[in-house]
């Protein structure tokens, strides 16, 4: 029986799922992981803290985290210098996972999410994955999005959820605090800010207008900077009234005990993960200088990858990266993205290896369009 066959709902008919390349024989630099493995003291750590709650897996977990989010809400506060507590942090597996519950509690059927493209392809499948209608505007040519803009889109749409990325997937591009603010004034519904990448950013934390704005919701990961995707950990920081409110959709003992133990372990060694941060954003920025002495164009980028082009056939390039061994992220076919590649940085070794066999492909494969251009 093929998928046609089957009862599904009618909005997700012909949808296709979320599916970056997961390829190990090649270099990593498609899905902006951290290249940078725990330390040997750090895995030590984890066994231990695993070892503790293995004892215990006959029981549930903690059905609130209180501890977890405990630590992150001293975390946040410690790079925010915002003073938070337990009640306005909430955490899931992954960001994905929160951002899922917040279209859950303020989306839905009749309901509105409006998302400023391109940006995180995971925004509007969400959406549709909860019922919500996806509303997407544009952002201007160099991938910015001024005040007037992402207002004017606001009160044209009255969306229920808007979603603002900063450093912005997959351009790297950061919005300033006073969009995020006149967004929020501007809006009946919620406001996520979606700060996935905010570490590697020197611009300030939507985190510190949270207490003018009772209804902006800033989420967080440590799949990126903390360097721990596969512990799948996301999180967010709201008011009191909004984390009760992602209670109601959330599955009850949703985050498992090896989860949060594993999780707190890498929060007690921040500083030592967070250490990494200098190094990676090194990378990229010899990916940047590398890629433009081919000749080539990088958005200006304030996360840990960047875009990359414009290619007259950028599907061609990715193969040939790919056979080079390196796996880059093809976002081509993305709503204004036509020409252009994501990478993000690596180490040292996978930096050089990535610039050697770009600079093998490039020289022939470049837009004919005048830069600039892109939409
Ligand atoms: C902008 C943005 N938000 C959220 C996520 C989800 O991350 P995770 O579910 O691993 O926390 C990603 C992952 O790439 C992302 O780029």
């Amino acid at each position: 029986m093929g998928l046609d066959e089957l009862p599904l709902r009618e909005d997700l008919r012909g949808r296709t799922p979320y599916g970056a390349p997961q390829l190990p024989q090649a270099l990593q630099l498609n899905v902006n992981e951290n290249p940078h493995g725990p330390s040997p003291a750090l895995v030590a750590a984890l066994q231990r803290a695993v070892g503790e709650v293995a004892g215990t897996l006959n029981r549930y977990p903690d059905r609130e985290a209180v501890a977890l989010r405990t630590d992150l809400a001293a975390y946040l506060t410690s790079r925010t210098e915002v003073p938070l507590g337990v009640e306005r942090l909430w955490a899931a597996n992954g960001s994905n996972e929160v951002l899922q519950q917040v279209l859950q509690a303020f989306g839905g059927p009749g309901r509105t999410a409006l998302g400023f493209e391109p940006s995180y392809s995971m925004h509007p499948l969400l959406a549709t994955g909860t019922g919500t209608a996806w509303a997407a505007e544009r952002r201007a040519a160099d991938f910015t999005l001024s005040v007037d803009d992402a207002v004017a889109a606001v009160e044209r749409h009255r969306p229920a959820v808007v979603f603002l990325t900063t450093p912005n997937n997959p351009t790297g591009t950061a919005t300033g605090l006073d969009v995020v603010d006149a967004v929020c004034a501007a809006s009946s519904g919620v406001v996520v800010v979606d700060e996935a990448y905010a570490e590697f950013s020197a611009l300030p934390s939507a985190v510190t207008l949270l207490d003018r704005h009772p209804r902006l919701l800033v989420s967080r990961t440590m799949s990126k900077a903390f360097a721990l995707a596969g512990a799948r950990l996301g999180y967010l920081a709201a008011s009191a009234d909004v984390v009760d409110a992602l209670r109601l959709v959330r599955l009850p003992y949703h985050l498992s005990a090896l989860t949060q133990a594993a999780a707190r372990t890498a929060l007690a060694h921040s500083g030592e993960l967070l250490g990494t941060v200098e190094a990676v954003k090194g990378q990229r920025d010899r990916m940047v200088h590398g890629i433009r002495g081919l000749g080539l164009d990088v958005v200006p980028t304030e996360a840990n990858f960047l875009l990359f082009g414009r290619f007259r056939d950028p599907a061609a390039v990715w193969r040939s990266l790919l056979d080079a061994g390196v796996l880059v992220r093809d976002v081509s076919t993305g709503p204004g993205l036509s020409g252009w590649l994501r990478v993000n940085a690596g180490t040292p070794d996978e930096t050089t290896a990535f610039l050697d066999a770009l600079a093998a492909v490039a020289p022939t494969t470049t837009s004919e369009e005048p830069k600039g251009s892109a939409q």
